[in-house]
């Protein structure tokens, strides 16, 4: 080595020592080439809508008087900012509403429709003028597949068997008589159909194997009309860790008769159902770092119940959906507290990137999901306030993750620095990539530590590219959050942190963000 090269390798040492001890060690990421024909399905990008406080009533179906852009009652606003998502697929009618739910009070002239009490949310009485026309209508305003959820805990097979007939066949059946009469002459070709929900809980308090029977039951008389797509059956399942509910499904439902099961895994800021669960705004960093730590056991329930599936399904047939995912806090103070209305911080925004990255990270066996819900309650991508609307910290995320949809998957190989909060830790870093149909590549990086920026030394196998742009969300304080005065506090920016060094992508990730790169 010449002088010169070593007076420069010195300098680099030195400016290394500098930064490090600044930040910390540098992390080696490498992007490897993965299975070309291994993807990230778009539908982990779902959405759900239950008849629920003011997701559906104020929510989507507003009053005609409102004086916003609206189709019908569908609150158009709401409408455009979800396309802008690209919302896959969305969940409705529940929920614990679902197995409350009859879908022919909902069909009809509206002054005719029978009003009904909400039981599972409030007691509100609900006129029935947002049905199964009206949740279709906004789908394809959406341009989003339905996903209907059938009512098997007070329902019938019978009362199941005809809302498929009466949305997927096209003969001349009194049925589809009844829905072209309700101005739809073609068959909707809904092809999504959930088998009950929460049947362990609010679907019946049912055990496993009473379940899977019931399930076969309702299965058999699930019919795929020659006028539709054939259907995806799926079926109800585990609460969290709940390793029997699963394993009982996988052995007693024959495969071919099941298209998906689902799982449902909440992110509770104090880790417990009884008492309060924590504020949405109002928290300190132990009750962050509380809150990601929950958030991160996702990895661990979604592998436990992968390889549950794996000793039945070796092929990976089944989809394992999780079809209700989210933060879960106390409700904003001074509301209905059966109306699960609550804010959104920057806290759920690293919430729904490190939840996301982990579905990406499982997209051999995860292939749908639902946040918890759309509008208005729970983790919500937006709010209402009357005429005010505002995007969440958490719909930015989604906006920023669209990238990954039906994208090639890229595995990431890295060691994260840990994130520490007293005696206790997690990983600070997680990730996941993908590589589009033109071959644009994309990273998703999410620092959960509020304090220390990371730096990344990252290389890419097999994938030739010449410029990194990006986009960041942050913000000032783990729990900004926007509000219908304010409604930009927490926003998407440009990122300027990554560059191109040698063949080697160089980032500096901020603390508290969520970044996406695209290398092309
Ligand atoms: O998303 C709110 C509720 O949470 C759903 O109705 C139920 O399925 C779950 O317990």
């Amino acid at each position: 080595m010449t002088f010169s090269k070593r007076l420069a390798a010195f300098a680099t040492t030195l400016s290394l020592v500098a930064s490090t001890g600044a930040a910390g060690q540098t992390v080696q990421m490498v992007v490897q080439a993965g299975d070309p024909k291994l993807q990230i399905s778009k539908h982990i990008y779902g959405h759900f809508a239950e008849h629920l406080g003011r997701c559906i009533y104020g929510g989507f179906w507003v009053d005609e008087k409102l004086d916003v852009p609206k189709q019908g009652r569908i609150r158009m606003d709401v409408v455009e900012a979800l396309r802008k998502i690209k919302v896959p697929n969305l969940r409705w009618p529940g929920g614990c509403f679902a197995d409350t739910y009859h879908w022919r009070d909902g069909v009809g002239p509206t002054a005719q429709r029978p009003k009904m009490l909400n039981m599972w949310w409030g007691n509100n009485l609900e006129d029935n003028s947002f049905g199964t026309h009206e949740f279709l209508e906004l789908c394809s305003l959406l341009g989003t597949e339905p996903y209907l959820a059938a009512n098997v805990g007070s329902g019938t097979v019978q009362e199941m068997a005809s809302w498929m007939e009466y949305l997927n066949s096209n003969d001349d059946t009194p049925l589809v008589l009844e829905r072209r009469k309700n101005g739809h002459s073609e068959p909707y070709k809904v092809s999504w159909w959930g088998i009950g929900n929460e049947s362990w809980g609010c679907g019946g308090n049912m055990t496993a194997q009473y379940y899977t029977d019931v399930y076969k039951r309702y299965a058999t008389f699930a019919h795929s009309y020659p006028a539709s797509p054939p259907l995806k059956k799926i079926v109800s399942g585990a609460n969290g860790d709940d390793a029997n509910w699963t394993e009982t499904c996988m052995k007693n439902i024959p495969l071919n008769q099941m298209w998906g099961l689902t799982l449902h895994q909440y992110t509770l800021p104090t880790g417990s159902w009884s008492g309060s669960k924590g504020s949405a705004t109002n928290f300190d960093e132990a009750q962050y770092f509380n809150t990601l730590k929950n958030c991160l056991k996702m990895e661990a329930v979604v592998t436990k119940h992968a390889a549950i599936m794996n000793k039945y399904d070796k092929d990976k047939k089944v989809a394992l959906l999780v079809d209700e995912w989210g933060v879960w806090t106390d409700v904003e103070p001074g509301t209905n507290p059966g109306f699960l209305y609550q804010q959104n911080s920057l806290r759920d925004a690293l919430v729904a990137g490190t939840t996301l990255n982990i579905f990406n990270n499982h997209c051999d066996r995860v292939r749908g999901a639902n946040l918890a819900q759309a509008v208005n309650v729970l983790q919500a991508v937006i709010l209402t306030d009357k005429e005010k609307m505002l995007l969440t910290p958490t719909y930015h995320v989604f906006d920023l993750y669209q990238v990954h949809q039906d994208s090639q998957y890229l595995p990431l190989q890295f060691t994260s620095p840990d994130y520490a909060v007293g005696s206790d830790k997690i990983p600070a870093l997680n990730a996941s990539a993908s590589k589009d149909a033109k071959g644009a590549v994309h990273i998703s990086l999410v620092n959960l530590d509020p304090h220390k920026m990371l730096k990344l030394e990252t290389a890419l196998a097999g994938v030739s590219w010449k410029n990194v742009t990006g986009r960041i969300l942050t913000s000032g304080k783990i729990n900004d959050y926007n509000t219908f005065d304010k409604p930009n506090t927490v926003k998407l920016a440009s990122f300027a942190g990554a560059k191109k060094r040698g063949d080697k992508l160089a980032v500096e990730l901020p603390p508290k963000s969520v970044v996406m790169l695209e290398l092309k």
